[in-house]
């Protein structure tokens, strides 16, 4: 099998993941030769251990390249920094983000939103829950924790989008970058004076060495804190509940028992993220899994691909949450863990026993497809048709 490059045209419509099994097998390191416009090689990792490897050394494997890729739209960003540096900023935004906070953005923020989402649904007795929940729901919990209006949050997800697919449409993705800090200049101005004790107050006050925080520094933690909460939970929202109503039997054992919902959210994180791609640029001439790496060649770690590792898990293809549970990298792992993982695993916590509760004989439409998990980066169902019983 000749391991194509991905294919920008149906990068939504991907299905990858026979070609990563492939890889798995036969060269699990695929090299990409350079071309006129970039002579340096690049690779792509398929299994568990070369992507631990990666994302573990920041020394030989940075995350530069984060900057070059997606600084024209997201702006300064954490994502894009190493080491000490990165570890100021991070700490600048991290305490929002961790497990002692999540009860306060349980109570203020996930039960209203999830539950006035259900409101709006359950008398209907058939929804898209993508359309009619999921893209929604995180979208809104991320804005409401930055201190940026809910009710704007169509306009947010759209952007979100815009600017996490920016390398690959710059012209939607440098428009949306725009868009967004136009929309967000007022706000700011508003917190210098009056801050409310949201992050974006804290964000406008906040110091380093006595400085603040340059516009430009700003605005990137902004530009990467609203698409990183929004597109990649909402798509995994959808690829849980996929995994649930695709199977009759596994949907009645969680709806008679609820504790069994954090095992179907892992086991969903390993068999199918959203996040599939991670990037970095190697410091140093190295080698990974026996294949030599140039300095200066781009690494992907595909850790979708991770999470079906035979090696690390049997019969991977199959989704069983009654697996011992390992360690996934679907959060990645290392210096850039996910910041909002314990967030994002608590939104779904939520989400899934509510639909459980509010939707009574939840099924799949029998009217529609069947739903279907899709993509290459981002990878999720585009449509999600249910019925239920009218409440
Ligand atoms: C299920 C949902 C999510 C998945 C699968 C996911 C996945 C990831 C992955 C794989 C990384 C590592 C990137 C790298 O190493 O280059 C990451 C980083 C990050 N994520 Fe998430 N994420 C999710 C939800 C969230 C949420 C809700 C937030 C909200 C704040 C968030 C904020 C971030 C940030 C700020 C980073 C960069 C951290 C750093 O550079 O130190 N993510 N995420």
């Amino acid at each position: 099998m000749k391991y194509e490059q991905p294919n920008y045209d149906d990068w939504e419509d991907a299905q990858p993941h026979e070609m990563w099994a492939h890889a798995r097998e036969h060269c699990p390191v695929i090299e990409y030769p350079g071309n006129e416009w970039n002579p340096t090689p690049s690779f792509m990792t398929t299994r568990f251990a070369e992507a631990d490897a990666v994302l573990r050394d920041q020394r030989t494997f940075s995350a530069s390249i984060n900057a070059d890729a997606m600084g024209p739209f997201m702006g300064e960003l954490m994502l894009g920094l190493d080491g000490a540096e990165h570890r100021i900023y991070r700490n600048l935004v991290a305490h929002a983000f961790r497990r002692s906070s999540l009860e306060r953005w349980r109570t203020e923020l996930i039960d209203p939103l999830i539950t006035q989402l259900l409101d709006d649904i359950a008398p209907r007795g058939s929804a898209e829950l993508v359309a009619d929940l999921t893209s929604k729901y995180p979208v809104q919990v991320i804005c409401g924790i930055v201190g940026v209006p809910t009710e704007d949050h169509e306009q947010f997800n759209e952007w979100a989008v815009s600017i996490n697919y920016g390398p690959l449409n710059p012209e939607e993705g440098r428009a949306a970058s725009l868009a967004m800090v136009e929309y967000l200049a007022p706000l700011i101005e508003q917190r210098r004076s009056e801050p409310t004790g949201d992050l974006l107050s804290e964000l406008v006050h906040a110091e380093i060495e006595g400085e603040r925080l340059s516009e430009e520094k700003l605005y990137g933690f902004l530009r990467l804190l609203l698409p990183a909460g929004a597109e990649t939970t909402y798509r995994m929202f959808g690829n849980c509940l996929v995994a649930l109503l695709s199977d009759p039997d596994l949907h009645r054992r969680v709806r008679n028992d609820r504790t069994l919902i954090p095992a179907l959210i892992e086991e969903t994180l390993r068999w199918e993220t959203s996040v599939n791609m991670v990037s970095r640029i190697a410091t140093t001439n190295t080698e990974l899994g026996g294949c030599p790496i140039p300095k200066g060649a781009p690494v992907t770690v595909l850790n979708g691909s991770a999470g079906r590792d035979e090696t690390r898990w049997k019969s991977p293809d199959r989704f069983d949450i009654d697996r011992e549970p390992v360690k996934h990298l679907a959060f990645g792992t290392g210096e850039h863990q996910c910041l909002g993982m314990h967030l994002a695993r608590l939104e779904l916590e939520v989400g899934i026993a509510a639909v459980l509760d509010r939707l009574a004989n939840l099924a799949l439409d029998p009217a529609h497809d069947e739903p279907v998990i899709s993509g290459y980066a981002f990878r999720g169902p585009n449509e999600l048709h249910v019925i239920y019983d009218r409440s």
